[in-house]
């Protein structure tokens, strides 16, 4: 089949939330949304259980909620950045309303506000109780339909961001249903957003859908943008070990409604950790849960306390029970901390742009700063939302630039890829165990140089068999750069060999494609040195 060329004045990679918003505020620029499967399927948004935290409760203030973010980020946040998000909340929740988002409230009108880990008080507004990603992803994709500006191409994942001397050209995709050499796609396009979420599915456990493996942040690396706070992974604690890949969420909400955190003694183990027992900030509760499984525990989530309908607050939670055959109200429910949300990604300034002409992103996959160490539940998706507005309106601000003719080189390059699909597996498997062994919850000098070990090996012996494979492999070997240089405890970044917060890490370690190779070989030669001095001693 012949290569298809399309020419919008906007491409953005990426069908969440973040994506739809910048499109919908480029009206009438011609916009290209590529997705990976079906508009809005396997999304982290469409799966998100939270909601958008906003101060719209009574008592509630816009400093209030600057300031949770503030103390849960651990000092690595930026407070322009922060007050530039939660200012625009209440406004972020009146446009989702105007396009027909419906979200919970009381009978006299006002938000039903859920609670959520390190909130001051109850802030979240949620659409169908757990069901807030659903429901605003519904709103959204709605309106995207009935824009005329917007073309959607599914199907299509991207192998490459067309760039030179630091300017965007476009990028070059394929058909991910046939998965044939000739199959390509190119978009040109001077402005290319990436909206392409997370990074979860680089750890055996995680919630985030197969496709957020850090798509973005390798085609954004290799378009020579600069990446930060790479080493700053968010585990949630209450993954429902059912036995399922991705593992099914239990929001946090459900804590902030009554439930507790037991191991199999029916003790409860974060009572006394902190003040807020359960609802602590999500970095401590996903650690003590995970030192009792290092400990031999079993741990569970006790819902029998929950004052609300289960069934109605929490739909999605328990169909999952449903089907393992449990119910909420009368057993206990197994659970396992898993990779949830990446703060770190490629680095945006205020107006979401990258260091790379023409290139933004919003969304996970950017690291505006909003997080710092440790993000407060339920301002992603706010985040997403005020970032793909400024996105939109920056883009919109500045003449469309004309591209020159692509080099043919670039998609000729692409059309030599031949894929191994499925003996990659084996190897995905294994970088996604040793990422979470490794480079997981706690990590520590030996276990990040065995987790590069691991990385290498696997990276000689695939032989390049999946452009999946070959962007895991790379991001692997950012957040290991990362978790190895960061040499101290600080938020959800966790080392037993550097158990304090140590104030000369005040700092965001930013790296870039070219860095690699001298950041891996200064952690082997140091390995090394430090492997033969312990044998010496
Ligand atoms: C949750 O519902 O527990 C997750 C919310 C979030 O990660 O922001």
């Amino acid at each position: 089949m012949a290569d298809s060329i399309y020419r919008p004045d906007v491409v953005i990679v990426g069908g969440g939330v973040a994506g739809l918003t910048v499109a919908l505020n480029l009206s009438p620029r011609k916009v290209c949304i590529i997705t990976k499967s079906t508009l809005g399927m396997n999304t982290s948004s469409m799966w998100a259980q939270g909601g958008i935290a906003a101060a719209v409760g009574i008592n509630d203030s816009v400093e209030s909620h600057v300031e949770d973010t503030l103390t849960t980020a651990k000092g690595l946040a930026d407070k322009n950045v922060i007050l530039k998000v939660v200012t625009e909340a209440e406004s972020i929740i009146n446009d989702l309303e105007n396009i027909g988002v419906n979200f919970d409230k009381n009978n006299d009108g006002s938000f039903d506000l859920g609670l959520e880990a390190a909130h001051s008080r109850n802030r979240i507004v949620r659409s169908k109780g757990d069901s807030s990603g659903i429901e605003i992803m519904r709103g959204l994709i709605k309106k995207v339909s009935e824009s005329d500006n917007i073309t959607v191409l599914e199907n299509v994942s991207i192998d490459r961001i067309m760039s030179e001397n630091n300017t965007i050209h476009g990028v070059i995709g394929r058909l991910v249903q046939e998965n044939v050499p000739d199959n390509h796609v190119v978009i040109e396009s001077s402005n290319v957003v990436l909206a392409t979420g997370g990074l979860g599915g680089i750890f055996a456990n995680t919630t985030n859908p197969r496709s957020s493996y850090g798509e973005g942040i390798a085609l954004a690396a290799q378009a020579g943008a600069v990446l930060t706070d790479m080493e700053f992974i968010q585990f949630h604690p209450t993954g429902l070990d059912f036995g399922l890949d991705p593992t099914p969420l239990a929001t946090e909400a459900i804590r902030g409604d009554g439930a507790y955190l037991v191991n199999q003694n029916k003790e409860r183990f974060m009572l006394g950790v902190h003040p807020e027992n359960e609802l602590a900030p999500r970095d401590l509760v996903a650690q003590n849960l995970f030192k009792q499984i290092e400990q031999g525990n079993s741990v569970f989530l006790d819902c029998r306390k929950v004052s609300s309908k289960f069934e109605i607050k929490y739909p999605q939670v328990a169909s999952y029970c449903q089907a393992a055959g449990l119910n909420p109200k009368i057993d206990l429910l197994p659970i396992l901390p898993v990779a949830h949300y990446h703060i770190g990604g490629v680095k945006t300034d205020l107006d979401g742009k990258t260091s790379v002409e023409g290139l933004w992103c919003c969304g996970e996959v950017a690291a505006t700063g909003i997080h710092g160490a440790n993000r407060l539940a339920s301002n992603s998706l706010l985040e997403s939302m005020v970032f793909g507005r400024i996105v939109a309106k920056n883009i919109n601000s500045s003449p469309i630039k004309k591209i020159n003719k692509i080099n043919p080189d670039f998609i000729v390059m692409y059309k030599e890829k031949t894929k191994n699909k499925i003996r990659a597996k084996k190897y995905i498997w294994q970088l996604r165990s040793s990422m979470m062994r490794n480079v997981g919850i706690v990590r520590n000098h030996n276990s990040i140089v065995r987790g590069l070990h691991d990385i290498i090996k696997i990276e000689r012996e695939s032989k390049g068999l999946s452009a999946k494979l070959n962007d895991m492999i790379l991001v692997s070997k950012f957040i290991i750069i990362g978790a190895y240089f960061r040499k101290e405890s600080r938020g959800c970044h966790l080392r037993s060999d550097y158990q304090n917060t140590d104030d000369n890490y005040i700092l965001h370690f930013d790296l870039k494609f070219s860095d690699i190779d001298n950041k891996i070989n200064e952690i082997l030669n140091l390995a090394d040195y430090k492997n033969r001095k312990q044998i010496v001693n």
